[in-house]
């Protein structure tokens, strides 16, 4: 029997939350397509209830929403601690997130809580890092302009908040993709949502997974500053057996539906930010990826730009993905708990038999 590499098409269980069916994203049977624009409370709402709000049930869901999106004063004290040491902000994000789980109200933590907590931890430890004081949310605001305002110091334009929101909005969930189903993993064993979620980042934070995006913008820094042709490098990356950052994916082989969209926010916002050099260099390497290899850019190619025209640091870009798919995993670990069973594959033992212990070694 030939196994099944890395569970490719698998299915180890149900779900009314998103699928990806023929290579159409859906949440909740609505085509992304058809969400790009649509509000990402609305589109949490979505994902939680498997039915959208009416306008009434969307105005008090947001909100409540941004109600939570505050932090105990205790963990903003440890977290300053922690967000100041040298390491990368994803781990960072991870012992922040575990960090949550131990507040003394965890009890009443439930998904809008937690949400609001981990999109205002986001926010703060990159404010920390950058020496900067960690901001309030304003209740008159939506979360997309909010979560904007509390990473930059800055309150968005209505422009901005629109092409973040589609961003939030696309990566909102992704049926069983790796962090998820890390974090199905976890639930199924009936553990609380910090533990799914400490578990989510860490399978997260990996280069093929949601670690992409920020190794996406290392090779368009590389190829600008070092002032090679960017088909050298393809060529010499890949010749040495290395992957193309931000191209390929498991489900999408004829292109990620995703990125389709994201490529016209990421032209749009780099010519609005003098950032069209690097837009121009992205076209240049899709185009090559393409002619030699077939690989389509994935959801990573663009955001890595559009973040960075965002005034982000690319250390930050996998925790802005982490904000985004908060809202996914908490809807999946939510259905996990309630109707699913432990998770326990089995596997295909391939080591040594038949040996036997013997505690006089040395007479063997
Ligand atoms: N650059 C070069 N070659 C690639 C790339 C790439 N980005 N992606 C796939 N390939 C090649 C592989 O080397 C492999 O070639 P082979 O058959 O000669 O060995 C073939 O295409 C199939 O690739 P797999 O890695 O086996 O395909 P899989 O479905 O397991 O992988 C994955 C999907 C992990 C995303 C892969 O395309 C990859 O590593 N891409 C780069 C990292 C990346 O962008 N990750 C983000 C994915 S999107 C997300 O997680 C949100």
């Amino acid at each position: 029997m030939k196994l099944p590499k890395g569970l490719d098409g698998v299915v180890v269980d149900q779900t009314k939350i998103s699928s990806t069916q023929n290579a159409v994203l859906t949440y909740a049977g609505y085509p992304i397509k058809e969400l790009q624009n649509a509000p990402f409370e609305e589109v949490v709402f979505l994902l939680w209830h498997t039915r959208l709000p009416s306008a009434d049930e969307l105005k008090a869901f947001r909100k409540l929403l941004v109600s939570k999106m505050v932090l105990p004063d205790e963990t903003i004290r440890l977290m300053t601690r922690i967000a100041k040491e040298p390491q990368h902000p994803m781990s960072i994000l991870r012992t922040t997130v575990s960090l949550l789980g131990t507040t003394n109200d965890v009890e009443r933590d439930d998904p809008p809580r937690i949400l609001g907590k981990m999109l205002t931890a986001i926010a703060a430890i990159i404010r920390i890092r950058d020496d900067q004081p960690v901001l309030h949310a304003n209740s008159d605001w939506g979360v997309v302009e909010n979560f904007v305002y509390l990473f930059s110091g800055k309150r968005p334009t209505a422009e901005r908040v629109a092409m973040f929101n589609t961003v939030m909005v696309l990566h909102a969930d992704h049926e069983f993709n790796a962090s998820t189903f890390t974090a199905r993993v976890v639930a199924s064993t009936k553990a609380d949502y910090y533990s799914c979620l400490t578990a989510a980042v860490c399978a997260l934070k990996g280069p093929l997974h949601g670690g992409a995006n920020e190794k996406v913008f290392k090779m368009l820094e590389t190829i600008r500053q070092t002032g090679q042709e960017p088909t050298v490098y393809v060529n010499d990356q890949m010749a040495t057996g290395r992957k193309i950052m931000g191209f390929g994916h498991r489900i999408y082989k004829n292109g990620d539906p995703r990125a389709t969209i994201l490529r016209e926010i990421a032209r749009q916002i780099a010519h609005e930010t003098d950032n069209d050099a690097y837009f121009a260099l992205q076209e240049q390497i899709r185009d090559y990826m393409f002619e030699k290899t077939h690989l389509h850019p994935n959801v990573d190619y663009y955001t890595a730009l559009i973040y960075h025209c965002f005034g982000l640091d690319k250390k930050t870009f996998t925790m802005m993905f982490a904000a985004c798919r908060t809202a996914g995993w908490l809807a999946h670990i939510t259905e996990q708990q309630a109707e699913g069973c432990l998770i326990r594959p089995s596997s295909e033992y391939v080591g040594q038999t038949n040996r036997h212990y013997r505690a006089d070694k040395e007479e063997m």
